[in-house]
C-alpha cells in the first residue's frame, strides 16, 4: 500500500500522498493542502520544503554525497573536463567523442560578442563590481536576441541559446576583469579550448605572447567543474523561479548571478579571502580569531565555515583543499594566506565550539586560494564561481521548461493590519 502522511486539523482527519525520489528521499505531496483543509504550510527559507523534482544533481547533507547525473564529483573533477560536464549536466549523459566535439565546436564560434556589448562597458564606473556588470551584460543578451523571450522555443532554439550563453559568458566575464584593470579586451581565440581561451582573454596583452600553463587550466577545469551545480541552492532556484515566469534563459541566468553575488552565497568566496588578509594583516595569530568568532559579543564571524545542507563536510572542500596544495606547489607559490587557512581549518575541526555547531569549511574556503594562485583577483572570485554554476542553471532551466512545471507563486500567512477605513491627511496626526 501506498505511504501516505495523515494530518488532523480541527479534528477532521486528511491523508496526502508521500512521494519517494530513485535515492529514496521521501516527500509529503499537499499540492491538495489548501484545496482540502484551507491551510497552507509556512517554513521560512524553504528549509524542509522541496519546490521541485529534478532528475540533475543528488546530494546527502549527512554522508557528504554530490553526483551530477549520478556520478560522483570526486571523479568528474579527477576525470573529466569542464565542457565535458557541462554537456552532462544540460544534457544527462556523458557525451560521445563526437557529441562532445560538436558541443566544443558550437560553443567556440559563438564566443565573439556584438561589437555594441562592448558600448555597455562604457556606462558603468570604472570601480563597479564584476558581478553587477556581469549581471547586466547577460541580461542584456534578451536585447540582442530577442527571439529568446518566448514560451514556444523549440528544441534548437534552446539548443542555440544554451551555446550562446556558454560561449558568450567567458568572454565577458574576461572583458568584465580587462575593462576594470583599463586592459585593452581580447577576442576569444578559436584554436584554444574553453579554458585556455579564458584565461588568454583574462591575462594576455597585445603586446607580448602568452603561454597557456597546463597546470592552471587544469586547476580551472577542477574547480568549474566543483562549482558547476548544487541542486536548488539560492541561486539555482531564482534562475528557476524567474524561468516559470517564461522569462528568457539570459534573463533567467542574470537573476540568478545577482542571488549569487550574495555573500551568504556565492560572495563568500570574496569574504574568505578578505578575511584571511585581515588576519595576515592584523598579524597572523588565528587563535586570536578563532576567540574572536566564539564570542558573541564580537561581530567577527569566520567565513567559508558550515553549510545549509552538508552536516558533516562538503566533498567539494575535501577536493579543493588538495587541489591548492598541488596547484601551490607546482606553481612553487608559497602563499601565507594558505597556512593561515589550514591553521584555521585545523582549530576549527578540533575545537568542540566549531564541532558542535558543524562548522567545517565548505566549497568556499579554499577555493579563493587557488583563483589568487592562478591571477585572479579577489572581486572576480564570484564571477568564476557563475562561470563555473553556468551550466547547472541551464540544466535546471531547461528541466524546468521540459517538464512545463507552473509559474513559481508561493503563499503567505499575512501579519499585517486588519480593515480599516482611508484618512485624509488633514486628519492625521
Ligand atoms: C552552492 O554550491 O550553491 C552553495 O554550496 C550553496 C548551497 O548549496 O546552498
Amino acid at each position: 500500500m501506498a505511504e501516505s502522511a495523515e494530518l488532523i486539523l480541527d479534528g477532521k482527519s486528511y491523508s496526502f500522498p508521500v512521494t519517494e525520489g530513485t535515492e529514496h528521499e521521501k516527500a509529503i505531496d499537499i499540492a491538495k493542502l489548501r484545496d482540502q483543509t484551507g491551510y497552507i504550510t509556512i517554513d521560512s527559507g524553504y528549509k524542509n520544503t522541496g519546490a521541485t523534482k529534478s532528475a540533475i544533481t543528488f546530494l546527502d547533507g549527512e554522508e557528504g554525497i554530490l553526483r551530477y547525473r549520478g556520478y560522483p564529483i570526486e571523479q568528474l573533477a579527477e576525470q573529466s573536463s569542464f565542457l565535458e560536464v557541462a554537456y552532462l549536466l544540460i544534457y544527462g549523459t556523458l557525451p560521445t567523442q563526437a557529441e562532445l566535439d560538436n558541443f566544443s565546436h558550437q560553443i567556440t564560434k559563438h564566443t565573439l560578442v556584438h561589437e555594441d556589448v562592448r558600448k555597455i562597458f562604457d556606462g558603468f564606473p570604472s570601480a563597479a563590481h564584476p558581478m553587477a556588470i556581469l549581471s547586466s551584460l547577460i541580461c542584456s543578451l534578451t536585447a540582442f536576441y530577442p527571439e529568446s523571450v518566448s514560451p514556444d522555443l523549440s528544441k534548437e532554439e534552446i539548443d542555440l541559446n544554451v551555446i550562446r550563453l556558454m560561449a558568450k559568458i567567458s568572454t565577458i566575464a574576461a572583458w568584465t576583469y580587462k575593462n576594470n584593470m583599463g586592459h585593452p579586451l581580447n577576442y576569444p581565440r578559436n584554436d584554444l579550448d574553453y579554458c585556455s581561451n579564458f584565461l588568454y582573454m583574462m591575462f594576455s596583452f597585445p603586446t607580448e605572447k602568452y603561454e597557456i600553463d597546463s597546470r592552471i587550466v587544469s586547476a580551472l577545469n577542477k574547480l568549474l567543474i566543483l562549482h558547476a551545480d548544487h541542486e536548488q541552492n539560492c541561486s539555482t532556484s531564482t534562475v528557476r523561479l524567474v524561468g516559470s515566469a517564461n522569462a528568457s534563459l539570459y534573463g533567467s541566468v542574470s537573476a540568478g548571478i545577482n542571488a549569487l553575488w550574495g555573500p551568504l552565497h556565492g560572495g563568500a568566496n570574496q569574504e574568505v579571502l578578505e578575511m584571511l588578509q585581515a588576519i595576515q594583516k592584523d598579524g597572523g595569530d588565528t587563535s586570536k580569531f578563532i576567540a574572536k568568532a566564539k564570542d558573541k559579543n564580537d561581530p567577527f564571524r569566520l567565513m567559508g565555515f558550515g553549510h545549509r545542507v552538508y552536516k558533516n563536510f562538503d566533498p567539494r572542500a575535501k577536493i579543493i583543499k588538495k587541489a591548492a596544495d598541488d596547484v601551490l606547489g607546482a606553481l612553487g607559490i608559497n602563499d601565507p594566506l594558505l597556512k593561515i587557512a589550514q591553521e584555521l581549518e585545523q582549530a576549527a575541526l578540533t575545537d568542540e565550539y566549531f564541532v558542535e555547531r558543524k562548522l567545517y569549511p565548505n566549497v568556499d574556503f579554499y577555493s579563493g586560494i587557488i583563483y589568487r594562485a592562478i591571477g585572479i583577483p579577489t572581486e572576480m572570485f564570484t564571477v568564476m564561481f557563475a562561470l563555473g554554476r553556468l551550466p547547472g542553471w541551464i540544466a535546471q532551466w531547461k528541466e524546468m521548461r521540459e517538464n512545463k512545471e507552473p509559474i513559481g507563486r508561493p503563499r503567505q500567512v499575512y501579519t499585517g493590519e486588519l480593515e480599516r477605513d482611508y484618512v485624509s491627511i488633514e486628519q492625521r496626526s
